[in-house]
């Protein structure tokens, strides 16, 4: 395999929203590839104006940038200006450099992966949170730690969640990417990653089978309960803390997000670095910009009135200056066993 191959095969083990793998890339030499960047705004209510696409980007050229250090190979890239926001082209150079020593975090880039179940909750030492404040620059973290500041968070995931489980606009999504009765999956998240029991997974599939048992079920039954307790309130409390990542001012265009996904990986590696784990936390942060921007996201007035309340809870919990500059939330807990994970599209698939 070519050197920009093995780079690239690294790469495409970066995160991206419910696994979506929105990129593509076009080998024009040894030493350069073009990225095509795509998003999910039209089906994913979830990628607003393609922001989690775009920090996803982010994450990937990070990864590339990592995985290429280890050989002895600096990346550099310009965006391509004047291509539509739901078709980005990054062209990378890859340059030696002898100088260059291997990144430290390359060792955990096909490693890392997000945790759903609880985590141990032993707490973050000082040189733990100043390791991970150091890969985040020019993020600043905001942290959650002491037991009554995890359960506000918990708290606001809970809440947050019975929004995102009633939306019908939220429905596509969840009906879609989920792989049932598997342990791992090339292109979605595999049943067991999804962090609930067994049981819950088999009737999650039996009601996500259709959008009127959804409605039946949240309407008579209860239905968001049980997963909003395993998804959200104990894991936010089964973990050492959760961290907000706060960009210097607020992110406006597609590089200010792709800028805020590469400190997003590299808090992200760094955490498994430390024998840690992490689970993504977007959906207040992402209701509280539709609310902040006074965009309808979903028919159901009771999902505006309930994002309102998020936005508010958010805004006292960060103060609302941060929370416009906030790109990334997470939490963090001490490493537990995986019984499966999401895997990737192979490389070929990616080629165009
Ligand atoms: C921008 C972005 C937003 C994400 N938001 C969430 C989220 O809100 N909830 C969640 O469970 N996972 C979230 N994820 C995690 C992805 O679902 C996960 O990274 C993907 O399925 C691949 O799995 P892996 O990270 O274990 O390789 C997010 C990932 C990215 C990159």
């Amino acid at each position: 395999m070519r050197a920009i191959e093995a780079i690239l095969d690294a790469a495409r083990w970066a995160p991206s929203g419910d696994n979506t793998q929105t990129w593509q890339f076009d080998i024009l030499a040894d030493d350069r590839v073009r990225i095509h960047g795509f998003d999910t705004r039209d089906w994913c209510v979830y990628d607003l104006d393609g922001h989690a696409s775009q920090l996803a980007l982010g994450a990937l050229l990070e990864t590339l940038r990592i995985a290429a250090s280890a050989h002895g190979l600096r990346a550099e890239w310009t965006r391509r200006a004047a291509t539509a926001d739901n078709h980005l082209m990054i062209d990378v150079v890859l340059t030696p450099d002898p100088g260059l020593g291997a990144d430290e975090r390359r060792p955990y880039i096909e490693s890392r992966s997000v945790q759903r179940r609880a985590m141990g909750s032993a707490a973050l030492s000082a040189a733990e949170k100043a390791e991970l404040e150091a890969a985040a620059v020019p993020c600043r973290v905001i942290w959650f730690e002491a037991l009554p500041a995890r359960a506000s968070i918990a708290r606001l995931n809970f809440d947050s969640a019975e929004i995102r489980l009633t939306i019908p606009e939220a429905y596509r999504t969840h009906s879609t990417i989920i792989e049932w009765g598997a342990r791992f999956s090339e292109d979605r998240i595999p049943e067991v990653a999804v962090g609930v029991d067994p049981a819950t997974a088999r009737l999650m599939r039996f009601v996500l089978a259709s959008w009127r048992r959804v409605e039946f079920f949240n309407r008579w039954l209860m239905g968001t309960l049980v997963p909003r307790l395993q998804l959200d309130l104990i894991p936010g409390l089964a973990c050492s803390g959760h961290a907000y990542l706060v960009m210097p001012s607020p992110p406006v265009t597609v590089d200010d997000y792709v800028a805020a996904g590469q400190c997003m990986q590299r808090f992200w590696l760094t955490v498994e670095k430390l024998g840690m784990q992490s689970q993504p936390e977007m959906t207040p942060l992402i209701f509280a910009r539709y609310v902040r921007e006074n965009r309808p996201f979903t028919d159901l007035p009771a999902g505006r009135q309930g994002a309102a309340g998020i936005a508010d809870r958010l805004a006292a919990l960060l103060g609302p200056e941060a929370l416009a500059r906030a790109t990334w939330a997470c939490r963090i807990g001490r490493r537990r066993a995986l019984p499966g994970r999401s895997l990737r599209k192979p490389l070929s698939a990616l080629l165009r």
